[in-house]
């Protein structure tokens, strides 16, 4: 087998053209969906890699890496890619890292705060059906301001429907209909109380620009930051149901915050898991990859993803990632020393290393300006 070139055992053997193809060593993966959009290019023989999201499986995408490892310079490539092709790009932005990025592609941007707030009652059509999903997103998004122990969820399904009923659909009338309920002394404070004009404004969620930011910075702690993200991503859901006529991404920042809670995780499991059916991908987007790892819906959302990116991880999980994306030890000691904007490609059984190739004319949109 050494490259001698000595024929000790002249014995002659005919191979096949496939079978000598085995003999050379210098075969690397690669990722190429021809009618995909660029990602970057490929590290060990630098060729083009492609990829189309949209597969058969699912079009979900799971950016993963450490603090400033270009999650959301990848974000921002991907969206800006996909975007020209005429899709539909949505983003949950908790840290207002795109708004920029989308004012210089002329998208729309819906900033959060007590003077700009939504309507969490307001609903477009009136079918029984979609009143109840509605009451169940409402219930979900109340847990977060009232104790466990003070939670009635029968009160509130009963003081829901009738305020749907009534057609006067504002804080005011709900609370109202809550009456002596202690819940009421909890929910105050999005009628009246320190986050008022948030969640008690009169606009409604519409998604009629072909890309949108919804920048939830202005609303300060995470307190705030996760009902706000779970509220938004569940209307948007609602909508993109009610009308799949075209290809949208839905890109999560900080996707993690929308796992603390179990009923929030269980939501986003099946959104994520249905996604496909109504034409959506979504692109979740974390740098706290443990809260993926160790719980079961972060499982499921991690497996519900047919497109990985995995840009540079801390060491201290790279054990855990073995379990769920296979990998050589060489590779996952690779993992956690890749420079910005290197990445391992994960897609369907196949992985390989890749970089993010930002093109010149894509830099305006793509870098924040210092
Ligand atoms: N592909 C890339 N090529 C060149 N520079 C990059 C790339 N990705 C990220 N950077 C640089 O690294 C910085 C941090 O990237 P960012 O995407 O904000 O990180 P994260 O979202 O993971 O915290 C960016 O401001 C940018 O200057
Ligand atoms: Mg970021």
């Amino acid at each position: 087998m050494l490259p001698f070139n000595n024929d000790t055992l002249n014995q002659n053997k005919i191979l096949q053209s496939t079978a000598a193809s085995y003999l050379m060593p210098f075969v690397t993966k690669q990722i190429y969906d021809p009618d995909g959009i660029f990602l970057g290019i490929n590290a060990y023989h630098d060729t083009l890699v492609f990829i189309n999201p949209f597969t058969v499986r699912n079009s979900n995408i799971n950016i993963l890496g450490v603090s400033g490892a270009g999650k959301s310079v990848t974000a921002k490539t991907l969206a800006t890619r996909m975007y020209m092709r005429g899709t539909q790009i949505i983003i949950i932005d908790p840290e207002g890292e795109y708004i920029e990025f989308a004012k210089n592609l002329g998208g729309e941007v819906i900033q959060f705060s007590r003077d700009n707030g939504i309507n969490p009652f307001s609903l477009q059509t009136d079918t029984r059906e979609e009143v109840l999903d509605h009451i169940t997103i409402l219930k979900t998004f109340f847990k977060f301001f009232i104790p466990p122990a003070k939670y009635d969820s029968a009160v509130l399904d009963q003081a829901l429907i009738s305020l749907y009923e009534s057609k006067k659909r504002n804080f005011d009338t709900f609370l109202k209909t809550l009456g002596k309920s202690e819940m009421v002394d909890y929910l105050k404070v999005l009628n009246t109380g320190s986050l008022q004009g948030i969640f008690n404004a009169k606009r409604e969620l519409t998604l009629d620009n072909d890309l949108i930011v919804f920048d939830i910075s202005p609303l300060g702690d995470s307190e705030k930051k996760a009902p706000a993200m779970y509220l938004l991503t569940s209307l948007i859901w609602q909508l993109v149901n009610k009308k799949s006529d075209r290809k949208r991404m839905l890109f999560i920042d900080e996707a993690h915050k929308l796992l603390i809670d179990r009923e929030v995780a269980i939501f986003y499991r099946e959104m994520v898991k249905q996604a496909r059916k109504r034409n959506l991908g979504v692109v979740s987007i974390t740098q706290d990859v443990e809260d993926f790892l160790h719980g079961e819906f972060g499982k499921a959302i991690l497996t519900n993803s047919e497109t990985k990116i995995l840009l540079k991880q801390s060491y201290a999980t790279l054990s855990l990632m073995g379990n769920i994306f296979p990998m050589t030890d060489e590779e996952r000691q690779q993992l956690g020393s890749l420079g910005i904007g290197e990445l391992v490609l994960f897609r369907e059984n196949e992985h390989m290393r890749a970089d993010i190739l930002v093109l010149p004319s894509e830099e305006q949109y793509v870098f924040p300006k210092k």
